[in-house]
């Protein structure tokens, strides 16, 4: 596939299915060809929010090479783009099996043949979608379930040895998985991301009805300028350079975070000229923070040219921010933003 040879109607077509939302009854994927140009643009375009926080995790050594390699589930896998990115992180020395399951055998079909390619020797199976595999992987598919399946993936979430699970940053996607992160929690889940504690999802409180938990994903460069994805933006209704993504990254094995103290920035930052506003996520709760530009220039400095998630730790004097310090896990020597530009 390259951008001569899409099909720029069945994008169209993909794009009136989406837009048009709901559970989806029926699968929508009509042929291979369907599979193929939504994974050469929505799918890739997924795919860097994928990069994103598969970078964080990689910065967060995330996971130790486990003791077997491990079947991994994409559930729900579309083309297969999350499964691939996933394979790619772990390494595929470090995968069993992948397993692939949608209610499409059309996408299975077309997500196995893309995954055996992409890694020579890999197993690559069509799933038990109700199986208990090592790591669950799922992106951008609760909004197409009714309820039975989606009480069946959170079934699958509270019994996995590791989920990772990625999803449009949309207000009420983002607030489901929040949901599903105190519960999964409750369960005994220990979250390696994006949460910094394990206390309860301090938006789902009286009062941030209006808040949800949702980051950036960095694009690639040149993107913005290559007419080919501008044509894809304008006729998917996309923004190329605004990639929202909710995230929930469950590990059980996982041992404590070693660095207490931290909190997630939510969202944009917002810079005026006297001060930034962020709201800041930590184990006592959401806050929304002030940071004055005459006192804290240089980290609101260091904020604003972030290209990755930011994690900090606050300094605070009579509750007003006097300090913030990068997470050391995303600090990367040479570089004063908390991930890297094309980190993955
Ligand atoms: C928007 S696509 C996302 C595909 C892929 N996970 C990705 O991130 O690109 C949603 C996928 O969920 C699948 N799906 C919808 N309802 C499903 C169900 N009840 N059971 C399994 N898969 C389902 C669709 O067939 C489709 O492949």
């Amino acid at each position: 596939m390259n951008w001569d040879s899409l099909d720029w109607s069945r994008l169209d077509r993909l794009r009136a299915r989406f837009l048009a939302g709901g559970v989806a009854e029926e699968p929508y994927w009509q042929s291979a060809a369907d599979l193929a140009a939504y994974d050469f643009t929505y799918g890739e375009r997924i795919g860097w929010k994928w990069d994103s926080l598969l970078g964080e995790l990689r910065r967060r050594a995330w996971p130790r090479p486990p003791a077997r390699p491990w079947r991994v589930l994409d559930w729900g896998c579309g083309s297969g783009v999350a499964g691939r990115r996933v394979v790619r992180h772990l390494g595929a020395d470090h995968v069993a099996e992948l397993q692939l399951w949608d209610h499409s055998p059309k996408a299975m079909d077309f997500a196995r043949s893309e995954a055996e390619r992409a890694f020579p020797g890999l197993r690559v199976s069509h799933a038990d979608p109700d199986g208990t595999p090592d790591l669950v992987v799922a992106s951008h598919v609760v909004n197409e379930l009714g309820p039975g399946d989606l009480a069946r993936l959170e079934a699958l979430f509270a019994r996995a040895p590791a989920v990772l699970w990625l999803e449009p940053g949309t207000h009420a996607v983002s607030r489901t998985v929040q949901a599903w992160r105190d519960r999964l929690v409750a369960g005994g889940a220990r979250v390696i991301a994006p949460c910094t504690h394990h206390a309860a999802c301090g938006l789902l409180v009286p009062g941030r009805e209006r808040d949800w938990c949702h980051q950036f994903a960095v694009p690639p460069p040149g993107v913005h300028a290559d007419r080919n994805w501008v044509r894809f933006a304008q006729r998917a209704g996309v923004d190329l350079r605004s990639l929202p993504y909710a995230c929930l990254v469950i590990d059980r094995a996982a041992v404590p975070p070693t660095v207490p103290g931290l909190a997630r920035v939510i969202g944009r930052p917002e810079i005026f000229k006297p001060y930034a506003r962020v709201l800041s996520c930590e184990e006592s709760g959401a806050t929304t923070l002030t940071l004055p530009q005459r006192s804290l220039g240089p980290l609101v400095k260091q904020i604003e040219r972030a290209r990755g998630p930011l994690v900090y730790r606050w300094t605070r004097a009579d509750g007003a921010v006097t300090a913030g310090e990068c997470d050391p896990a995303l600090a990367a020597p040479g570089l004063d933003s908390p991930a890297a530009p094309g980190d993955a």
